[in-house]
């Protein structure tokens, strides 16, 4: 039941702060600044002997793992890298001993995901699922893993799974970081970041005003891009590939720094480029490409962090998501993008729920 909202999509953007709370209910430890999870199937002994981190998925899962992949290396301090799922398959992987694969799944059914799993089990090496749906394939076959608890998520374009599925590698970075090299102190302060995301949240989602004048501004556009840094650079993926999806707007997400490699050549001033411009080490150079953008009159789009005069100054339009833990920004940069993609297929009369050519969970290959 879509309960007071237009559509499924926007329902589920909606329930983002309590499927988030339900990610981490139970899992954040504060006696010990630490994070539980229950279903690992791992011992502390073979946690501390993992040596490298894979994680394979597809689509909106795969940004969510690419994220997982900057928090991991900053957190525990080992080498962690995303693959989808279709390309390690056929790649003949090498499946390591020391390695530990995680499959994060929505559907826990998305047949590539499914058999670059089983091609890894084939191998020996040992696979973790990170599902929504209880009891699906992936859940079922894994070694182990993790339930992220959404509830049920029926738009074809994935949302609330995102935020939840970067909660739970967050809780996984956790535990595995106070393991390693992570003190109390900087377990108890990622602890209150988390537990703070929820909240931020409800304050974006309370005044959607803006973002929704913002998409009628510009739905007409036929191209757009969507530019990040750091661990912010796969939510720029992410935002790319949800305007597509439900708009039908030709979009593309880039590292802010890659403009200038190729890109720069497609800003006119048709083109809008959307700058995600959160408070963290790379702020400076993402504010460089936008003046980039800006000097070859491209329309530039940032999302900022409240109170950014000089974000605000540098470019044309200006959104504002709430000041936080410079590893939490993922989740707040995320819900603006997701609302921005939904305003602008209704603005563009499109399927919202149910975009052209596409199922909710791809099952062939
Ligand atoms: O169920 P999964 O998380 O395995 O699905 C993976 C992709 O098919 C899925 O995320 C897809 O990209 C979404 N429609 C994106 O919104």
């Amino acid at each position: 039941e879509k309960t007071g909202f237009s559509h499924f999509m926007e329902k589920e953007i909606h329930e983002q702060p309590e499927a988030i709370r339900r990610a981490l209910r139970g899992r954040l430890d504060r006696e010990y600044a630490t994070g539980h999870l229950g279903g690992l199937n791992l011992g502390s002994r073979e946690l501390l002997e993992v040596g490298r981190i894979v994680l394979l998925a597809a689509g909106t899962s795969y940004h969510a793992g690419m994220v997982a992949t900057y928090a991991l290396e900053e957190l525990v301090r080992v080498p962690a890298v995303a693959e989808l799922a279709s390309e390690l398959r056929y790649r003949n992987p090498l499946v390591e001993r020391d390695a530990l694969y995680f499959a994060a799944s929505q559907s826990g059914e998305t047949a590539d995901t499914l058999y670059a799993m089983r091609e890894v089990q084939r191998k020996g090496g040992r696979v973790l699922g990170v599902c929504n749906v209880v009891g699906s394939t992936i859940a079922r076959e894994s070694d182990g893993g993790v339930y992220i608890h959404s509830g049920p998520e029926i738009s074809v374009a994935s949302t609330k799974a995102f935020t939840s599925q970067l909660a739970a590698f967050y809780v996984f970075a956790l535990l595995m970081g106070r393991m390693r090299h992570l003190s109390f102190d900087q377990g108890a302060r990622i602890i209150e970041a988390l537990e703070a995301v929820p909240k931020q949240i409800e304050t974006i989602l309370a005044n959607t005003a803006p973002i929704q004048a913002l998409a009628k501004r510009y739905a007409s556009c036929e191209h757009f891009f969507f530019l990040g840094r750091g661990i912010n650079y796969p939510v720029a993926l992410e935002a790319a590939l949800k305007l597509k999806e439900v708009s039908y707007i030709h979009a593309e997400g880039y590292s802010a720094a890659e403009i200038k490699h190729g890109p720069l050549a497609l800003i006119t001033e048709e083109t809008p480029s959307f700058f995600l411009v959160p408070r963290d080490g790379l702020r400076e150079k993402v504010i460089t490409s936008m003046k980039e953008v800006k000097a070859r009159r491209g329309p530039v789009i940032a999302l900022a962090v409240e109170g950014d005069r000089e974000v605000a100054d540098t470019a044309d339009e200006v959104l504002f998501v709430p000041e936080a833990h410079p590893l939490m920004y993922p989740f707040l940069l995320a819900v603006p993008t997701q609302l921005f993609a939904y305003y602008c297929a209704l603005a563009r009369g499109c399927n919202v729920d149910q975009p052209r050519n596409l199922a909710k969970s791809v099952t062939v290959e």
